[in-house]
C-alpha cells in the first residue's frame, strides 16, 4: 500500500501514486492482453505508473492472446490507442507511443498447448536477457473464468510458477461461482503457486475511498470508540449503478448481481466496516481480521433477501430497455440484477445490529455509500418542538461519485419559534485533493511491490461464498421481483430494511 497519511492543514494536495522504495524490474505478462479489461484498465494503469515514474527501473509488458496474426508492432498500436483513449483531452500521444515502442511486446498463446507455453517461456527469458532483468515475473490473468484453470495448469507444467526472482499470479474476479468451485480453484492454484504469490483482485479494494475506511476508523479515535452496538443502530451499504448489463450478457446471465457484486465488492466493504482493529497495517493482520468478521456472520436465509430484475423504464431522462430485452439475455431470464439483504454479525461488537446490503443495475443514479445510523438520544428534551425524527445522528461515507463524507447533526435554527435543523458536517475529496488515482494503478503498483494487503486471501474468498450459499442454491434462492429501470429497486426491498 502506498499511503501518505500526513497532510498539510490547508490547500489542495497533489497525491498521485508514489512508490515507497525502488521497485525491481520485471516482465509483466497479461493473458487476455488484447481484451476489454486489458485495454480499459490494465494497460492505462501500467502506462500511468511508467509516466509518473513509479516504475523507474523498468517494467516490460508482454501481451498474450490467442491471436496468431498479431505481432509486437500491431500490439503496440492497439495498446497505444487504448491508453490514449483514457488520457485527458489534449494530452500528448508521443510519450505513450514511446513507452509502447520501448516496453511493449506480444506473444501468442496459440491453442494453449505445452509447446505454446514453452515458446512463451522462451520469449520471457529472451526479454529478460535483452533488458538485463532478473527473472521477476507477474502473470496477470485478464481472462474469462473458464480459462483460469487451464492457464494456471499450463504455467505450472512450463515451470513458470517459480523463478530465481519473484513470480506473482494475479487473478481477476469472479473467483469461482460458489463455495465448491472456489475451493476447487484454490486447490488447483495452490498446487502450483504459494498463497504468498497469489493476488486475487477485487478492484474495490484499490479505490482510495475504500482504503480510506481503514484510516477513517483507525486513525480517528473519536469514531472508533463509537463503532459498536452500544452506539450504532444499523449499517447500510449501497452500490447502485445507472448502467445496465451492457454487452456482458454472456457473463452476467450466469452470474447475476449476487455473484457479480455482493459476494465480492459489497462483502469487502462490509468486512472493512465490521472488522476489529488489526494489530498492524500489514496484509496478514488486516486480512485475518476481515475473515474473522465474515466468519461471525450467521448464515443468510432466503427470507432475509430480496432479488429484483429491471424492466423498461427511464434512466437519466432516456428510455432504457428491460433486462430481458438486452442483447444476449434469455426472454424468460430469472437472473437477478438487484439484491437487497439483511445480515447480522454474531460477535461482541455487533450483536443485534442489522447490516443491510443493496446493489442493483439501472438504478436511479450511480451511488456507492455506507450509511451508519447512530442510536437515538435516550431522552429527548425537545419533545415540544415536534422534532422527534431528528433524534439520531447519521454518518454517510460516500465512496463514489462525490467522494467524501457527511456527518449529520442537529443545530438550533436562529430566532423564534424554537426550531431545529439537521445539517451535515461535510468533507469532499475533490475540493481538498488534486486527483484520486485509479484503483488499478494502486493495485498494480502493490503487485509490483509485493504488498498483498489489498488483495483477497483464499480463506476470505471461501468464507464469503459460504455466507451466501442458501441464496445461490436454485432450490432456495428468493423469487425475482421486477422493478422499473431508473428507480431504487423493487418495493419489496423496503420490507427488509423496515424489519
Ligand atoms: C465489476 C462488475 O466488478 O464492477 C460490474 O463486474 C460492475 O458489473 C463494476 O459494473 C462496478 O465497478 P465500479 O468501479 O464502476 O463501481
Amino acid at each position: 500500500m502506498s499511503r501518505r497519511l500526513d497532510a498539510p492543514q490547508s490547500g489542495r494536495l497533489d497525491d498521485g501514486a508514489e512508490a515507497d522504495g525502488p521497485l525491481e524490474p520485471s516482465v509483466f505478462v497479461i493473458f487476455g492482453g488484447t481484451g476489454d479489461l486489458a485495454r480499459r484498465k490494465v494497460l492505462p494503469a501500467l502506462y500511468t505508473l511508467h509516466a509518473t515514474h513509479c516504475t523507474p527501473s523498468g517494467c516490460v509488458v508482454l501481451g498474450v492472446s490467442r491471436d496468431a496474426e498479431m505481432d509486437d508492432a500491431a500490439y503496440r498500436a492497439l495498446a497505444a490507442d487504448a491508453v490514449a483513449a483514457t488520457l485527458p483531452a489534449g494530452a500528448a500521444r508521443a510519450p505513450v507511443t514511446e513507452w509502447a515502442e520501448r516496453y511493449l511486446y506480444f506473444c501468442t498463446s496459440g491453442a494453449g498447448t505445452d509447446a505454446d507455453f514453452a515458446a512463451l517461456r522462451a520469449r520471457i527469458e529472451e526479454l529478460e536477457r535483452s533488458f538485463g532483468y532478473p527473472p521477476n515475473r507477474v502473470f496477470y490473468l485478464s481472462l474469462p473464468p473458464s480459462a483460469f484453470t487451464p492457464t494456471v495448469e499450463a504455467l505450472g507444467r512450463a515451470g513458470l510458477n517459480r523463478s530465481e526472482g519473484f513470480t506473482r499470479l494475479v487473478i481477476e474476479k469472479p473467483f469461482g461461482r460458489d463455495l465448491e468451485s472456489a475451493r476447487a480453484l484454490n486447490q488447483l492454484v495452490h498446487h502450483c503457486f504459494d498463497e504468498s504469490q497469489i493476488y486475487r483482485i477485487d478492484h474495490y479494494l484499490g479505490k482510495e475511498t475504500v482504503q480510506n475506511l481503514l484510516v477513517f476508523r483507525f486513525a480517528n479515535a473519536m469514531f472508533e470508540t463509537l463503532w459498536n452496538r452500544d452506539h450504532i443502530e444499523s449499517v447500510q451499504i449501497t452500490v447502485a449503478e445507472e448502467i445496465g448489463v451492457e454487452q456482458r450478457a454472456g457473463y452476467y446471465e450466469q452470474a447475476g448481481a449476487l455473484r457479480d457484486m455482493v459476494q465480492s465488492h459489497l462483502t469487502q466493504l462490509l468486512s472493512l466496516v465490521a472488522m476489529e482493529v488489526p494489530s498492524a497495517l500489514d496484509a496478514d493482520s488486516i486480512r485475518s481480521e476481515k475473515v474473522k468478521a465474515l466468519r461471525s456472520i450467521a448464515s443468510i436465509e432466503t427470507d432475509e433477501a430480496v432479488f429484483g430484475q429491471y424492466v423498461a423504464g427511464m434512466v437519466g431522462g432516456k428510455d432504457a430497455a428491460g433486462y430481458r430485452e438486452e442483447p444476449g439475455v434469455a426472454p424468460n431470464s430469472r437472473t437477478e440484477t438487484f439484491v437487497a439483504l439483511r445480515l447480522e454479525l454474531d460477535n461482541w461488537r455487533w450483536q443485534g445490529v442489522p447490516f443491510f446490503l443493496r446493489t442493483g443495475k439501472r438504478m436511479l443514479r450511480r451511488l456507492t455509500e455506507i450509511e451508519i445510523k447512530f442510536r437515538r438520544a435516550p431522552v429527548w428534551m425537545f419533545r415540544t418542538t415536534h422534532t422527534e425524527e431528528l433524534r439520531r445522528n447519521t454518518l454517510l461515507l460516500t465512496l463514489q461519485p462525490d467522494e467524501g463524507f457527511s456527518l449529520f447533526f442537529d443545530v438550533k435554527a436562529p430566532g423564534e419559534p424554537f426550531r431545529m435543523r439537521r445539517l451535515p458536517l461535510h468533507f469532499n475529496y475533490a475540493s481538498t485533493f488534486a486527483a484520486i488515482p485509479e484503483a488499478y494503478q494502486t493495485l498494480i503498483l502493490d503487485i509490483l511491490r509485493g504488498d498483498q494487503t489489498l488483495f483477497v486471501h483464499a480463506d476470505e474468498v471461501e468464507t464469503s461464498w459460504a455466507l451466501y450459499a442458501p441464496l445461490l442454491d436454485d432450490r432456495t434462492r428468493p423469487p425475482v421481483h421486477p422493478y422499473p429501470a431508473g428507480t431504487w429497486g423493487p418495493l419489496e426491498a423496503g420490507l427488509i430494511s423496515s424489519r
